[in-house]
């Protein structure tokens, strides 16, 4: 679409300056009429009036004459009440179909070329389950990070964990006193979460547990053997439930240096700061004052000389640079982290880092259950494990009624029920606050994942068939509307996916997904193809296999499953 676009700016240009008329960025001018009876494109010529002296209406005329027959890839040009509208000719569809089909990895780009990438997404605090409230970092940052690596980025997934921080402290002294090492590797994760739970009730009737939880972090903090071997256990056996979930969304990490990583990077840090006469200190503690940015102060040292999140990312931040040289370093939480992001940015511009720029926050909407805030302590959670193995078992149950002999039925299974969840978590626009309703989590009608995988599918199935065949030249084929429509939808992969990354924005690429799944199904149900015949045949096979890569990019940009058959 866009040579055309140029061809006709440069016409236009060249009809406009031999009248003495100067406009610049007319192909910025050329609209895509939403019905396509207005045209495929349509150039307003209000805009060249007042140079040419001359009404729209007249002006239309003129260039209508002055451009007809002037492009193959135009059929006709109308001009009609100051508006020059032109039509596609079918040769501007086997064209394009015929660039996309041959084009080495269609929508990719290598606009990331030597470019490095951090991108700090799920980040778990360990000692915690997996819940619905993961959801979202998880998957929009394995999203963002395969829409880098398709551009030609090189990427760096990081699990910035939260293993550190005085919740440990909690959690050891409730070790100690309600559980045992054998407990621990018998429950997992689940003892982990119970006794925090108890630690909260019972600090609650008697507040000096939380003075013992304290002195235990500080034990923990001056690398206590014994305290370090207990900590260890617990991100033990939290990474290994954290690994089948991402094992489950096939989400690889490259790096999974959490809080603790930093222990002993802090004090340098903390040292330049007040090296850099950034350090006030403020009743005790050392803060970075930022009220000339209308923002709190950042906490860098507590009163009792502890560190905190913000210390251990300020830290982080100029690791990964000194060790990574990113061009951007990007973090996937929800926007209640939006100040602590903001805040800590400002720290490092003040430390005189020019690449504090190069940090990016992006945040994502709050997800609540039942209308209410998510919790664990309250039970107010949905855990993704069980919600995965709802989906899986829906999912099994269908194929099993629809599809019983399918070769390989629990792998699909699990690539549709998943689907539908990570499809779901991405496809209404990240910064939009959700309320978990399980029914829509668990629907596979309408817009969904596996509508996409579906149709994926189907697509796949129409290739198996015509499997081997000689292909005839489809040049002088002369699309249907339908056919023309997928094929101009098609086209614009590459521009969804340069914008989904601009923006940082999954649901741009699952939209589109639904969209060509739309124009595709219009197509499959209107036209034969596999009944078809010579060029009709060889441009609709052509068109599904175009599709066909179109939607397995997007599944695989999305991070679900490909079905090749369903
Ligand atoms: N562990 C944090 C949480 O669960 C998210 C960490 C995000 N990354 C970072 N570098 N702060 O909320």
């Amino acid at each position: 679409m866009n040579t055309v676009k140029t061809k006709i700016a440069l016409a236009v240009g060249e009809f406009l300056a031999a009248k003495g008329a100067v406009v610049e960025d007319i192909a910025g001018l050329l609209e895509t009429p939403a019905d396509t009876k207005n045209g495929d494109l349509s150039l307003p010529c209000f805009r060249f009036s007042k140079a040419l002296r001359m009404g729209p209406p007249m002006i239309a005329t003129q260039l209508k004459e002055a451009l007809e027959g002037a492009f193959s890839e135009v059929e006709r040009i109308d001009a009609v009440s100051g508006y020059l509208n032109f039509y596609l000719s079918p040769a501007f569809y086997t064209a394009a179909l015929e660039r996309i089909a041959a084009a080495e990895c269609f929508g990719s780009s290598r606009v990331g070329e030597g470019k490095t990438v951090c991108l700090d997404f799920s980040s778990p605090n360990i000692a915690k389950r997996f819940h619905v409230g993961h959801l979202g970092t998880t998957a929009i940052g394995g999203c963002l990070k395969n829409l880098y690596d398709f551009c030609g980025y090189t990427t760096v997934g990081i699990n910035h964990l939260g293993d550190w921080g005085t919740q440990f402290g909690k959690l050891i002294v409730a070790y100690k006193k309600w559980s045992s090492a054998e407990r621990v590797k018998e429950r997992g994760i689940k003892e982990l979460v119970d006794i925090y739970v108890r630690f909260s009730a019972e600090a609650e009737a008697d507040p000096s547990l939380n003075d013992e939880a304290r002195a235990a972090f500080t034990k923990l903090e001056s690398l206590d053997e014994e305290y370090l071997a207990i900590w260890q256990s617990f991100k033990e056996i939290s990474l290994k439930e954290y690994m089948r979930t991402y094992e489950l969304l096939g989400i690889e990490f490259d790096s999974y240096n959490g809080e603790s990583f930093y222990n002993d990077k802090m004090d340098a840090i903390v040292e330049e700061l007040r090296a850099k006469g950034l350090l006030v200190v403020d009743d005790g503690a050392s803060i970075v004052r930022l009220d000339d940015y209308d923002m709190p102060p950042a906490i860098i040292l507590k009163k009792d000389g502890s560190t905190l999140y913000a210390t251990r990312d300020i830290t982080a931040a100029i690791w990964r640079k000194n060790n990574y040289d990113f061009h951007k370093c990007i973090y996937v939480t929800s926007a209640g982290q939006s100040l602590h992001f903001a805040q800590y940015f400002k720290v490092v511009e003040l430390m005189g880092y020019d690449w504090a720029k190069d940090l990016v926050h992006v945040p994502y909407g709050t997800m609540s259950v039942n209308g209410e805030k998510l919790a664990s302590r309250t039970g107010n959670v949905i855990l993704l494990d069980d919600l995965f193995a709802e989906a899986i078992a829906k999912a099994e149950k269908i194929i099993e009624e629809k599809n019983a002999g399918l070769a390989d039925k629990h792998a699909t299974a699990e690539a549709v029920g998943v689907g539908a969840i990570v499809f779901g978590a991405l496809r209404d626009g990240r910064i939009k606050d959700t309320n978990f309703v399980w029914e829509e989590a668990l629907s596979f009608e309408g817009n969904t994942g596996p509508y996409v995988q579906y149709t994926y599918a189907r697509a796949a199935s129409i290739l198996r068939k015509s499997e081997g065949e000689d292909k005839a030249s489809y040049a002088a084929y002369a699309p249907l509307k339908e056919e023309s429509g997928l094929v101009k939808l098609l086209s614009a992969f590459p521009d969804k996916v340069l914008t989904a990354l601009g923006d940082h924005e999954p649901c741009v690429i699952a939209r589109f997904a639904l969209d060509v799944c739309a124009a595709y199904n219009l197509f499959y149900h209107n036209c034969t193809i596999l009944k078809s015949e010579g060029e009709a045949r060889a441009f609709r096979l052509t068109l599904t296999a175009v599709t066909k890569h179109v939607l397995g990019k997007c599944l695989d940009l999305l991070g679900m499953k490909r079905t090749e058959e369903i």
